[in-house]
């Protein structure tokens, strides 16, 4: 079978398309045969070598957290799917792998895939729905009138954010590139601010919920726009900024909270009944695996709104 590898950190360039055998599976395993692999910009900090306190620096390493397929093979201690369910899940954030034809997971990484979506967009799902909702329902648990300012609003957790965020209740101003203006609309923001015309620290209004998508607003900078008992979301962690956010939170009414993604059944179960209502999910590109070197190059870029997707043809 196809997968993509890497013997060397670096750019695009090292990730190479590799032949392996297919892998067998235990009692508690199930074989899935990929249709389609999101990208996520943890990919490329982890190829990059930027993650290596996570992800250790032994070779070869693979790619693609985020898939959806069919279930190929089930071990004998499986009893919720069956040859031919169609699932979406995500691999350990670390230790990628789902570029492949064939991937091993366990019953908790995968959920059935919400029905009215294809597998290009249930590839796009787990890892930036579950985000957005642990950052909405969990980390800032928004609730209805609280006023939300998302800054990054259009990316892979952005959309999702602004579409939850509004379920909730909430007033959402949204904060984007011009390309963006128009679609943040259409998902519901209530305000939305063009970050390359208007700068945020000239903004008057303060927030119930500072989400910052972009990690370009530092805790610092994000305070002045926080009322006396906001929360502030960041998606960075390291153990400087864990440690520094647990210090304030002892003290300051301001808190900082920063996600660290834990898949959940509770969660799948949220994302699909999200996903089954009517969630919009928004693909920007879809590659062949062939152009996996350009998939990553052009993402990672970054011009589109929503997610890129492989698809393994
Ligand atoms: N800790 C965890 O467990 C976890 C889990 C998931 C994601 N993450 C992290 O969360 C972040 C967001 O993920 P994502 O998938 O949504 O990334 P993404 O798709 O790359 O989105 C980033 C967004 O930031 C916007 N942006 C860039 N510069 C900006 C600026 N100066 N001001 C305002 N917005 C700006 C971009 O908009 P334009 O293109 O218009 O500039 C884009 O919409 C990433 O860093 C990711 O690695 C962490």
């Amino acid at each position: 079978m196809r997968q993509v590898m890497y013997s060397q950190f670096g750019d695009e360039s090292v990730l190479q398309l590799t032949e392996q055998a297919v892998p067998s599976i235990e009692k508690d395993q199930l074989l899935i045969r990929v249709k389609a692999v999101s990208i996520n910009p943890l990919d490329w900090k982890v190829y990059g070598g930027e993650m290596t306190l996570m992800s250790g620096s032994k070779f070869p390493k693979s790619v693609g957290i985020d898939f959806a397929g069919l279930v190929e093979q089930t071990g004998s201690a499986i009893t919720q799917y069956t040859v031919g369910d169609p699932v979406m899940g995500l691999l350990d954030a670390f230790k990628g792998g789902a570029l492949a034809d064939y991937i091993v997971v366990k019953a908790t990484d995968v959920a059935p895939k919400p029905a009215n979506t294809s597998f290009e967009q249930a590839a796009a799902l787990p890892v930036t729905g579950l985000s957005a909702i642990q950052i909405i329902d969990q980390l800032a648990a928004v609730k209805a009138n609280q006023e939300v300012l998302i800054n990054g609003a259009t990316g892979g957790v952005g959309v999702f954010a602004v579409q939850i965020a509004k379920k909730r209740g909430a007033r959402v101003t949204a904060v984007v590139s011009t390309k963006g203006v128009a679609a943040v609309t259409a998902w519901g923001a209530d305000t939305v601010i063009d970050y390359t015309k208007q700068r945020l620290d000239q903004l008057n209004q303060r927030f119930d919920v500072v989400i910052d998508l972009s990690t370009k607003l530092p805790f610092a900078e994000a305070k002045r726009l926080m009322k006396p008992r906001a929360v502030f979301v960041s998606t960075l962690p390291s153990p400087v900024s864990l440690l520094s956010s647990f210090v304030n939170n002892l003290f300051s009414g301001k808190k900082h909270k920063i996600l660290i993604l834990k898949p959940t059944a509770t969660g799948f179960s949220t994302l699909t009944k999200l996903a089954e209502d009517g969630l919009q999910i928004v693909l920007d590109k879809t590659y062949a695996l062939a152009n996996v070197q350009e998939a990553y190059r052009e993402a990672r870029r970054g011009k589109g709104i929503g997610k890129s997707v492989i698809v393994m043809d």
